[in-house]
């Protein structure tokens, strides 16, 4: 599989890289899309908010969250209160997945350098991940269950995972747990501020030194797999029906929950089919 690695050193900026991804073809979701969705917002924030995929809307539109579930994440962010203008937002592959499916392993890894290059340019205090697979690739062995709302280091940054929005759309518990969740992230902009952030090329091109203490970083496309596995046997232990208090398990907050029960309304919406 071709990577957009070998052109990465060309991306000057962030519009140059978003002129890199409309045009980009390092993986097959190219041939599908409708447009390429590189990111949106202020290119100087501290916060980066990295989703998982673009759905139908984000496709349409070429801008990240736009859907229900960007109108419930701009709420969230209202809270605190922060705009689209003081973050940036992007997601872990930057072209729809057809029929709402999982990015696959080899597309994560292929839109990668553009991440990458992101979080170079952005150089954020606090990257923001929404969803299970986005907290993957910044931390492998994480337990969305367990981690969402934690205030986390990585590589001289602060790592925050929160649930994904569309969770929240489907189950007022998670809704609940999001909107506590949030009010934390300016606390982790404060900690963020006594964290040294280290801008290491070496690091963030992923030689990273896992055994260090603080690191949270292994060896993530390995990992995908198996979270695959692992996510699919969550999802055949799932209970068939949810109740809006029903405890939340990690298999209700990874993305199979909701692969197959778009109604009408939402169907093709990517952003209710995976989080
Ligand atoms: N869900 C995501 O993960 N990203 C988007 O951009 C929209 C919905
Ligand atoms: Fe390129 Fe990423 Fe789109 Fe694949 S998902 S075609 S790697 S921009």
């Amino acid at each position: 599989m071709t990577t957009a690695e070998t052109s990465s050193n060309s991306w000057h900026s962030i519009d140059e890289l978003a002129t890199a991804v409309r045009s980009c073809t390092a993986c097959g979701l190219h041939s599908t899309r409708t447009n390429a969705v590189p990111g949106s917002g202020s290119s100087k924030a501290e916060i980066l908010i990295i989703g998982e995929g673009p759905g139908f809307n984000e496709d349409q539109q070429g801008l990240p969250f736009v859907g229900r579930s960007g109108k419930l994440l701009d709420e969230l962010l209202a809270a605190i209160p922060l705009t689209r203008e003081d973050v940036f937002i992007t997601n872990v592959v930057k072209c729809r997945p057809p029929d709402n499916r999982d990015p696959l392993p080899d597309e994560v890894a292929a839109c990668r350098p553009y991440l990458e290059r992101q979080m170079e340019l952005t150089d954020p205090k606090v990257v923001v991940t929404l969803g299970r697979v986005s907290m993957l690739r910044f931390h492998p062995k994480g337990k969305i269950s367990e981690d969402h709302g934690k205030i986390l280091e990585w590589e001289g940054r602060i790592l925050f995972p929160l649930l994904h929005p569309a969770a929240g759309l489907r189950n007022p518990a998670i809704k609940r747990e999001l909107q506590q969740d949030v009010l934390k992230l300016p606390e982790a902009l404060r900690q963020a501020h006594g964290v040294s952030s280290v801008n290491n090329d070496d690091e963030i091109n992923g030689e990273v030194d896992t055994s260090a203490p603080n690191s949270l970083v292994t060896q993530q496309d390995r990992k995908l797999n198996e979270d695959k596995e692992e996510l699919e046997q969550e999802n055949n232990n799932r209970p068939s029906s949810q109740t809006a208090d029903a405890p939340i398990a990690d298999g209700q907050l990874s993305e199979p929950l909701l692969k197959n029960e778009t109604t009408k309304e939402e169907k093709g919406d990517r952003q209710l089919g995976i989080f």
